[in-house]
Protein backbone atom coordinates (compact mmCIF):
# COMPACT_ATOMS: atom_id res chain seq x y z
CA UNK A 1 0.00 0.00 0.00
CA UNK A 2 1.39 3.64 -0.74
CA UNK A 3 0.23 6.68 1.25
CA UNK A 4 0.55 10.56 0.53
CA UNK A 5 1.28 12.12 4.63
CA UNK A 6 0.18 15.78 5.29
CA UNK A 7 2.17 17.40 8.20
CA UNK A 8 1.37 20.82 9.41
CA UNK A 9 1.16 20.33 13.18
CA UNK A 10 4.00 23.42 13.83
CA UNK A 11 6.43 25.21 12.05
CA UNK A 12 7.12 22.88 8.99
CA UNK A 13 4.31 22.12 6.12
CA UNK A 14 4.93 18.45 4.99
CA UNK A 15 4.09 15.84 2.29
CA UNK A 16 5.40 12.49 1.43
CA UNK A 17 4.49 9.67 -0.26
CA UNK A 18 5.48 6.50 1.61
CA UNK A 19 5.35 2.41 1.01
CA UNK A 20 3.82 -0.05 3.53
CA UNK A 21 7.50 -1.34 3.88
CA UNK A 22 9.01 2.19 4.78
CA UNK A 23 10.31 3.01 1.45
CA UNK A 24 10.11 6.93 1.15
CA UNK A 25 9.29 7.93 -2.69
CA UNK A 26 9.06 11.68 -1.55
CA UNK A 27 9.68 13.57 1.02
CA UNK A 28 8.93 17.29 1.11
CA UNK A 29 9.39 19.87 3.92
CA UNK A 30 9.14 23.89 3.52
CA UNK A 31 9.80 25.38 6.37
CA UNK A 32 9.13 28.41 8.24
CA UNK A 33 11.91 29.09 9.79
CA UNK A 34 12.45 32.66 8.29
CA UNK A 35 8.90 33.55 9.69
CA UNK A 36 9.05 32.94 13.11
CA UNK A 37 12.67 33.62 13.35
CA UNK A 38 11.92 37.65 14.00
CA UNK A 39 9.96 36.71 16.92
CA UNK A 40 12.32 34.53 18.47
CA UNK A 41 9.90 31.29 18.57
CA UNK A 42 6.82 30.36 16.71
CA UNK A 43 4.09 32.50 16.39
CA UNK A 44 1.07 30.62 16.06
CA UNK A 45 -1.34 32.57 13.67
CA UNK A 46 1.50 32.99 11.61
CA UNK A 47 2.15 29.37 11.32
CA UNK A 48 -1.43 28.88 9.83
CA UNK A 49 -0.92 31.38 7.50
CA UNK A 50 2.19 30.18 6.04
CA UNK A 51 0.78 26.41 5.93
CA UNK A 52 -2.25 27.90 4.02
CA UNK A 53 0.04 29.37 1.29
CA UNK A 54 2.38 26.44 1.07
CA UNK A 55 0.31 23.27 1.46
CA UNK A 56 -0.58 23.06 -2.03
CA UNK A 57 2.65 23.31 -3.78
CA UNK A 58 4.53 20.94 -1.38
CA UNK A 59 2.19 18.12 -1.90
CA UNK A 60 2.26 19.03 -6.02
CA UNK A 61 5.91 18.82 -5.38
CA UNK A 62 6.01 15.26 -3.63
CA UNK A 63 3.65 13.58 -6.13
CA UNK A 64 6.08 14.90 -8.92
CA UNK A 65 8.94 13.39 -6.78
CA UNK A 66 7.20 10.30 -6.27
CA UNK A 67 5.66 10.41 -10.25
CA UNK A 68 2.44 9.17 -8.56
CA UNK A 69 -1.30 10.86 -9.09
CA UNK A 70 -3.80 11.50 -6.36
CA UNK A 71 -5.86 8.20 -8.12
CA UNK A 72 -3.38 6.16 -7.36
CA UNK A 73 -2.50 6.73 -4.08
CA UNK A 74 -3.94 3.91 -1.50
CA UNK A 75 -4.92 6.58 1.45
CA UNK A 76 -4.36 9.89 2.68
CA UNK A 77 -2.72 10.49 6.36
CA UNK A 78 -2.36 13.52 8.09
CA UNK A 79 -1.30 14.53 11.70
CA UNK A 80 -4.59 15.43 13.51
CA UNK A 81 -2.40 15.33 17.03
CA UNK A 82 -0.73 17.06 18.93
CA UNK A 83 -0.38 20.23 17.74
CA UNK A 84 -0.97 24.50 17.34
CA UNK A 85 -4.58 23.38 16.71
CA UNK A 86 -4.98 26.26 13.91
CA UNK A 87 -1.62 24.50 12.09
CA UNK A 88 -3.36 21.28 12.07
CA UNK A 89 -6.45 22.58 10.72
CA UNK A 90 -5.03 23.42 7.89
CA UNK A 91 -3.80 19.99 7.16
CA UNK A 92 -6.64 18.39 7.97
CA UNK A 93 -9.12 20.44 5.68
CA UNK A 94 -6.72 19.49 2.85
CA UNK A 95 -6.63 15.78 3.60
CA UNK A 96 -9.90 15.64 4.06
CA UNK A 97 -10.76 17.51 0.52
CA UNK A 98 -8.38 15.68 -1.13
CA UNK A 99 -9.59 12.31 0.26
CA UNK A 100 -13.10 13.07 -0.50
CA UNK A 101 -12.70 14.39 -4.18
CA UNK A 102 -10.52 10.87 -4.52
CA UNK A 103 -12.74 8.55 -2.61
CA UNK A 104 -10.04 7.31 -0.24
CA UNK A 105 -9.89 6.91 3.12
CA UNK A 106 -8.83 8.95 5.71
CA UNK A 107 -6.12 8.23 8.10
CA UNK A 108 -5.49 10.50 11.18
CA UNK A 109 -1.96 10.12 12.82
CA UNK A 110 -0.66 11.38 16.00
CA UNK A 111 2.32 13.19 15.40
CA UNK A 112 4.37 11.75 18.35
CA UNK A 113 3.62 7.98 16.98
CA UNK A 114 5.22 9.46 13.68
CA UNK A 115 8.52 10.46 15.37
CA UNK A 116 8.16 6.64 17.34
CA UNK A 117 8.04 5.04 13.86
CA UNK A 118 10.47 7.33 11.98
CA UNK A 119 13.52 4.62 12.65
CA UNK A 120 11.43 2.37 10.21
CA UNK A 121 11.60 4.25 7.38
CA UNK A 122 14.20 4.21 4.16
CA UNK A 123 15.39 4.99 1.02
CA UNK A 124 14.16 2.93 -1.96
CA UNK A 125 17.44 0.21 -2.56
CA UNK A 126 18.49 0.38 0.93
CA UNK A 127 18.60 -2.50 3.52
CA UNK A 128 15.83 -2.29 6.03
CA UNK A 129 17.53 -1.88 9.18
CA UNK A 130 15.29 -1.32 12.18
CA UNK A 131 14.47 -2.72 15.64
CA UNK A 132 12.20 -5.72 16.38
CA UNK A 133 9.18 -5.20 18.75
CA UNK A 134 9.62 -4.55 21.37
CA UNK A 135 11.74 -1.46 21.79
CA UNK A 136 12.41 1.18 24.10
CA UNK A 137 12.45 4.50 23.01
CA UNK A 138 13.26 8.25 23.41
CA UNK A 139 11.34 10.68 22.20
CA UNK A 140 12.80 14.13 23.08
CA UNK A 141 11.12 17.26 20.64
CA UNK A 142 10.12 20.57 20.53
CA UNK A 143 6.63 19.97 22.87
CA UNK A 144 7.59 16.41 24.73
CA UNK A 145 10.19 14.39 26.25
CA UNK A 146 9.21 11.50 27.25
CA UNK A 147 10.71 7.57 27.15
CA UNK A 148 8.39 4.63 25.88
CA UNK A 149 8.37 1.05 26.05
CA UNK A 150 6.85 0.54 22.41
CA UNK A 151 5.16 -3.21 21.84
CA UNK A 152 3.17 -2.96 18.79
CA UNK A 153 3.16 0.52 16.38
CA UNK A 154 0.12 1.52 17.69
CA UNK A 155 -0.73 4.49 20.59
CA UNK A 156 -2.23 1.58 22.68
CA UNK A 157 0.77 -0.67 22.38
CA UNK A 158 2.98 2.22 24.07
CA UNK A 159 3.84 2.42 27.89
CA UNK A 160 5.36 5.56 29.24
CA UNK A 161 8.05 4.52 31.89
CA UNK A 162 8.91 8.17 31.99
CA UNK A 163 8.80 12.01 31.38
CA UNK A 164 9.62 15.73 31.60
CA UNK A 165 7.56 16.95 34.57
CA UNK A 166 7.49 20.31 33.23
CA UNK A 167 9.69 21.12 29.89
CA UNK A 168 10.40 19.65 26.89
CA UNK A 169 14.08 18.49 25.83
CA UNK A 170 13.84 20.86 22.64
CA UNK A 171 11.88 23.34 24.80
CA UNK A 172 14.81 23.85 27.18
CA UNK A 173 17.41 24.05 24.51
CA UNK A 174 15.18 27.49 22.47
CA UNK A 175 14.96 28.79 25.96
CA UNK A 176 18.90 28.31 26.66
CA UNK A 177 19.15 29.66 23.36
CA UNK A 178 17.52 32.82 23.74
CA UNK A 179 18.83 33.05 27.12
CA UNK A 180 22.59 33.39 25.82
CA UNK A 181 21.25 35.90 22.52
CA UNK A 182 21.76 32.91 20.19
CA UNK A 183 19.27 32.59 17.40
CA UNK A 184 15.73 30.75 16.95
CA UNK A 185 15.66 27.24 16.54
CA UNK A 186 18.16 27.63 19.41
CA UNK A 187 18.92 23.62 19.48
CA UNK A 188 20.77 22.99 15.93
CA UNK A 189 22.73 26.44 17.39
CA UNK A 190 24.07 25.18 20.73
CA UNK A 191 24.71 21.80 19.00
CA UNK A 192 27.39 23.77 16.60
CA UNK A 193 28.82 26.02 19.54
CA UNK A 194 29.04 23.22 21.87
CA UNK A 195 31.16 21.03 19.69
CA UNK A 196 33.75 24.26 20.29
CA UNK A 197 32.86 25.10 23.90
CA UNK A 198 34.60 23.05 27.26
CA UNK A 199 32.42 21.23 28.57
CA UNK A 200 33.56 20.98 32.07
CA UNK A 201 33.74 24.67 32.40
CA UNK A 202 30.50 24.93 33.86
CA UNK A 203 29.40 22.60 36.23
CA UNK A 204 25.89 22.02 35.76
CA UNK A 205 23.54 19.66 38.33
CA UNK A 206 21.77 16.95 36.48
CA UNK A 207 18.26 17.26 37.46
CA UNK A 208 16.46 14.03 39.24
CA UNK A 209 19.33 11.57 38.84
CA UNK A 210 17.89 8.64 40.11
CA UNK A 211 14.26 8.36 38.09
CA UNK A 212 13.15 7.93 33.91
CA UNK A 213 11.44 11.11 35.36
CA UNK A 214 12.84 14.18 34.33
CA UNK A 215 13.19 17.79 34.46
CA UNK A 216 14.62 20.36 32.53
CA UNK A 217 13.10 24.02 33.72
CA UNK A 218 15.64 23.89 36.70
CA UNK A 219 18.40 22.87 34.58
CA UNK A 220 17.41 25.99 32.12
CA UNK A 221 17.25 28.51 35.44
CA UNK A 222 20.79 27.10 36.44
CA UNK A 223 21.77 28.30 33.16
CA UNK A 224 19.42 31.58 33.61
CA UNK A 225 21.66 32.06 37.18
CA UNK A 226 25.14 31.98 35.47
CA UNK A 227 24.15 34.35 32.66
CA UNK A 228 23.20 36.92 35.15
CA UNK A 229 26.29 36.40 37.39
CA UNK A 230 28.11 36.61 34.49
CA UNK A 231 27.24 39.50 31.98
CA UNK A 232 29.26 40.45 28.87
CA UNK A 233 30.52 36.50 28.17
CA UNK A 234 32.58 36.38 25.19
CA UNK A 235 31.88 34.52 21.87
CA UNK A 236 34.19 31.70 23.87
CA UNK A 237 32.31 31.77 26.79
CA UNK A 238 28.95 31.20 25.50
CA UNK A 239 30.49 28.32 23.50
CA UNK A 240 31.80 26.61 27.25
CA UNK A 241 28.00 27.52 28.55
CA UNK A 242 26.48 25.95 25.37
CA UNK A 243 29.04 22.65 26.28
CA UNK A 244 28.12 22.09 29.46
CA UNK A 245 24.52 22.30 29.29
CA UNK A 246 24.33 20.46 26.39
CA UNK A 247 26.79 17.55 27.92
CA UNK A 248 24.10 17.77 30.93
CA UNK A 249 20.86 17.69 29.00
CA UNK A 250 22.28 14.80 26.67
CA UNK A 251 23.73 12.52 29.57
CA UNK A 252 20.65 12.87 31.40
CA UNK A 253 18.54 11.68 28.01
CA UNK A 254 20.90 9.08 27.86
CA UNK A 255 21.11 7.43 30.94
CA UNK A 256 18.03 7.05 31.14
CA UNK A 257 16.57 5.52 27.96
CA UNK A 258 19.64 2.77 28.80
CA UNK A 259 18.40 2.49 32.65
CA UNK A 260 15.14 1.90 31.14
CA UNK A 261 16.19 -0.52 28.26
CA UNK A 262 17.76 -2.58 30.84
CA UNK A 263 14.62 -2.64 33.30
CA UNK A 264 12.35 -3.82 30.79
CA UNK A 265 15.27 -6.12 29.74
CA UNK A 266 14.54 -4.77 26.30
CA UNK A 267 17.70 -5.60 23.96
CA UNK A 268 17.30 -2.16 21.19
CA UNK A 269 16.88 1.22 21.54
CA UNK A 270 15.10 3.51 19.31
CA UNK A 271 15.70 7.61 19.12
CA UNK A 272 12.67 10.15 17.94
CA UNK A 273 12.26 14.08 17.74
CA UNK A 274 13.50 16.74 16.98
CA UNK A 275 16.56 16.99 19.93
CA UNK A 276 17.24 13.18 18.79
CA UNK A 277 19.44 15.46 15.67
CA UNK A 278 21.57 16.26 18.64
CA UNK A 279 25.10 14.98 17.57
CA UNK A 280 26.19 14.40 21.66
CA UNK A 281 23.11 12.49 22.40
CA UNK A 282 23.12 10.46 19.18
CA UNK A 283 27.03 9.42 20.14
CA UNK A 284 26.33 9.03 23.53
CA UNK A 285 23.18 6.48 23.42
CA UNK A 286 25.64 4.74 20.60
CA UNK A 287 27.78 4.23 23.55
CA UNK A 288 26.05 3.67 26.20
CA UNK A 289 23.83 0.69 24.41
CA UNK A 290 27.09 -0.79 22.60
CA UNK A 291 28.59 -0.73 26.39
CA UNK A 292 25.58 -2.42 27.78
CA UNK A 293 25.06 -4.75 24.66
CA UNK A 294 21.51 -3.28 23.06
CA UNK A 295 21.28 -2.05 19.71
CA UNK A 296 20.96 1.38 19.42
CA UNK A 297 18.36 2.88 16.12
CA UNK A 298 18.66 6.03 15.67
CA UNK A 299 17.32 7.93 12.26
CA UNK A 300 18.90 10.38 10.36
CA UNK A 301 18.59 14.15 11.57
CA UNK A 302 16.17 14.92 8.51
CA UNK A 303 13.91 12.34 9.87
CA UNK A 304 14.57 13.35 13.61
CA UNK A 305 12.71 16.88 13.01
CA UNK A 306 9.54 17.13 11.98
CA UNK A 307 8.78 15.60 8.21
CA UNK A 308 6.01 13.96 6.56
CA UNK A 309 7.06 10.52 5.58
CA UNK A 310 7.15 9.69 9.24
CA UNK A 311 3.07 10.60 9.42
CA UNK A 312 2.71 8.69 5.87
CA UNK A 313 4.21 5.57 7.41
CA UNK A 314 2.41 5.75 10.53
CA UNK A 315 -1.19 6.12 8.48
CA UNK A 316 0.25 3.36 6.23
CA UNK A 317 0.24 1.17 9.05
CA UNK A 318 -2.95 2.08 10.63
CA UNK A 319 -4.55 1.27 6.96
CA UNK A 320 -2.99 -1.82 6.31
CA UNK A 321 -4.00 -2.84 10.17
CA UNK A 322 -7.75 -1.63 8.54
CA UNK A 323 -8.12 1.01 9.91
CA UNK A 324 -9.60 4.76 9.01
CA UNK A 325 -11.15 7.74 10.38
CA UNK A 326 -14.27 9.34 9.06
CA UNK A 327 -14.71 12.77 7.70
CA UNK A 328 -15.84 13.59 11.77
CA UNK A 329 -11.80 13.65 12.19
CA UNK A 330 -10.81 17.04 14.03
CA UNK A 331 -7.64 18.29 15.41
CA UNK A 332 -6.78 18.32 19.01
CA UNK A 333 -3.91 19.71 21.14
CA UNK A 334 -3.68 16.30 23.38
CA UNK A 335 -1.41 13.10 22.25
CA UNK A 336 -3.24 9.91 22.35
CA UNK A 337 -0.25 8.35 23.78
CA UNK A 338 -1.08 7.17 27.22
CA UNK A 339 0.36 9.06 30.40
CA UNK A 340 1.75 8.68 33.82
CA UNK A 341 4.00 11.19 34.95
CA UNK A 342 2.49 14.10 36.42
CA UNK A 343 3.35 17.20 35.59
CA UNK A 344 4.49 20.03 38.21
CA UNK A 345 6.52 19.93 41.13
CA UNK A 346 6.09 17.80 44.44
CA UNK A 347 5.32 14.04 45.02
CA UNK A 348 3.33 11.48 43.00
O1 LIG B 1 10.36 17.21 16.52
P1 LIG B 1 10.57 18.65 16.22
O2 LIG B 1 11.15 19.01 14.88
O3 LIG B 1 9.23 19.46 16.40
C1 LIG B 1 8.35 19.17 17.45
O4 LIG B 1 7.55 18.19 17.28
O5 LIG B 1 8.46 19.85 18.49
O6 LIG B 1 11.51 19.22 17.38
C2 LIG B 1 11.90 20.55 17.41
C3 LIG B 1 12.87 20.75 18.56
C4 LIG B 1 13.25 22.21 18.76
O7 LIG B 1 13.13 22.52 20.14
C5 LIG B 1 14.70 22.25 18.30
O8 LIG B 1 15.49 23.23 18.96
C6 LIG B 1 15.17 20.86 18.66
O9 LIG B 1 14.08 20.03 18.34
N1 LIG B 1 16.37 20.46 17.89
C7 LIG B 1 17.56 20.19 18.46
C8 LIG B 1 18.46 19.94 17.41
N2 LIG B 1 17.78 20.04 16.22
C9 LIG B 1 16.48 20.37 16.55
N3 LIG B 1 17.94 20.18 19.76
C10 LIG B 1 19.23 19.89 20.03
N4 LIG B 1 20.15 19.64 19.07
C11 LIG B 1 19.82 19.64 17.75
N5 LIG B 1 20.74 19.40 16.82
ZN1 LIG C 1 7.74 16.79 16.07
Amino acid sequence: MIVLGIETSCDETGAAIVRDDGVVLSDVVESQIASHAPFGGVVPEVASRDHVKNIAPVIRAALAEAKMSIASLDGIAVTARPGLVGALLVGIQVAKGVAFAAEKPLIGVDHLVGHLLAVFLRAEGAAPLHPEFPFVALLASGGHTAIYRVDAPSPSACTELGATRDDAAGEAFDKVAKLLGLGYPGGPEIDRRAARGDALRVPFKTPMPSSLEMSFSGLKTQVARYVEAHPNLTSEQIDDVCASFQLTATKTLADKLIAAAREENVKAVVLGGGVSANSELRRRVHDLAEKYGISAFVPPPSRCTDNAAMIAYAGVTRLVAGEHDGWNLTATSQTSLPRKTRKGRGSR
